[in-house]
């Protein structure tokens, strides 16, 4: 326990926004998008130090300044907040792969701000890179090509290729700028997490991290699109989607034509890190039709349900609403999960829509579906 230095009030950790009556203390405030409370003050005594969340023009550049002594900043994107290094310092991209906690075969996407300067990192560029990139950047989609023997090795955890991609966000486009050159970024999340569409999210994944003590977290506000990119690979004979997202494959395939019609990679040879486990919450995660949610709920325990506002949910059960549109779906999912990942929710049941639009959101449920 702790004792916060705002209110006196004693708490469990940084944030302990169920503890808390938000009226007592002035240093709440609402956090994005989760629609509750959240308690971010940094405490006394026992936690020292906290990552540090900044926005505005002196944050970039005190982002810029940072990256290019080689340190690492959580960045927004239009999809999920990013832990971001110099692409060409592979001390950084150590402390990238350290800090979350991610294994060492899972390959990095290096953020570029022009389609030129994505071109410096491949050996090969494509007639089909040409007309994705022209069409679809800046934006939610990464392509994947032959890396570069300048491009450090660990930017692809030692494969021969390298994702690449310029986000569509205009904080992100301003880091890079001051970084003076690409950023290697995955997910913000530390690894086994939900991604962060929020800084908050960013956050509470790190404050209780002795390693991100001084970690700078850049906020540009609630992601856009909230699923993260999807991913192309280019190298091959044929195009292949490896990783879905909003960007979908009925787009790509009007631009560039057919893709290879192998099914999406299930386990980590062709995409390392798009395991399952990967984007777990948690909690356990069900997913499933209106007609089987009553039956789940009845095998008992303290279920959180997520779905469309049109399901009856029992009142005794939390039901958080999902968007019926897919593409503010996207944006709210993991939001939603976060929220319903509470220390008293026993496992979280999610009813989904059908339909081929809906592909994305379900890629990313079945992996967390662990
Ligand atoms: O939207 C996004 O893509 C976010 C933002 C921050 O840009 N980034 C992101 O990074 O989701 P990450 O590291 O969490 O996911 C990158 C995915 C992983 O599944 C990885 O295996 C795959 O891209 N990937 C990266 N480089 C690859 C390569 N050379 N070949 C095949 N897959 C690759
Ligand atoms: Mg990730």
């Amino acid at each position: 326990m702790v004792t916060h230095k705002q209110c006196g009030d004693r708490v469990l950790g940084v944030y302990d926004c169920q503890l808390i009556d938000a009226e007592k203390c002035s240093m709440w405030m609402r956090g994005v998008g989760d629609g509750y409370h959240r308690h971010v003050a940094q405490l006394t005594g026992e936690i020292p130090h906290m990552p540090q969340i900044q926005q505005g023009p002196n944050a970039v550049q005190e982002a810029g300044r940072q990256l290019r002594q080689g340190g690492l900043v959580v960045i927004p994107t239009e999809t999920v907040y990013g832990l971001a290094g110099l692409t060409h310092s592979p001390d950084a991209l150590i402390g990238i792969f350290e800090l979350k906690g991610r294994p060492q075969d899972n390959p990095l996407i290096a953020h570029v701000d022009s389609i030129e300067s994505a071109k410096r990192l491949t050996d090969r560029w494509p007639a089909s890179a040409t007309t994705l990139t022209t069409a679809l950047w800046p934006g939610p989609l990464t392509i994947v090509l032959p890396r570069s023997q300048d491009v450090p090795p660990i930017a692809s955890a030692g494969l021969d290729t390298l994702a690449i991609r310029m986000p569509n966000h205009p904080v992100a486009q301003k880091i890079i700028e001051a970084a003076g050159g690409p950023l290697s970024a995955p997910s913000a999340n530390r690894s086994g997490r939900i991604s962060p569409t929020t800084a908050s999210h960013v956050l509470d994944d790190y404050h209780n991290i002795q390693a991100a003590s001084d970690l700078l977290i850049i906020d540009g506000g609630p992601c856009d699109q909230g699923l993260e990119s999807t991913v192309i690979d280019l190298s091959g004979s044929l195009p292949r989607l490896l990783r879905p997202g909003t960007i979908g494959r009925g787009v790509i395939g009007d631009l560039i034509g057919p893709l290879a019609k192998d099914p999406l990679p299930s386990s980590q040879d062709a995409s390392p890190g798009t395991t399952l486990r990967h984007y777990a919450p948690i909690k356990p995660v069900h997913i499933c039709q209106q007609s089987s949610m009553l039956a789940l709920l009845d095998q008992g325990g303290n279920a959180v349900v997520i779905g469309p506002s049109t399901i009856v949910v029992p009142p005794q059960y939390t039901h958080l609403q999902l968007p019926i549109d897919p593409m503010d779906a996207a944006r709210m999912l993991y939001t939603l999960l976060r929220q319903a990942d509470q220390p008293s929710t026993t496992h979280i049941i999610i009813v989904l829509p059908e339909g081929d639009q809906w592909e994305a959101v379900r890629d990313r449920l079945s992996r967390a579906a662990t």
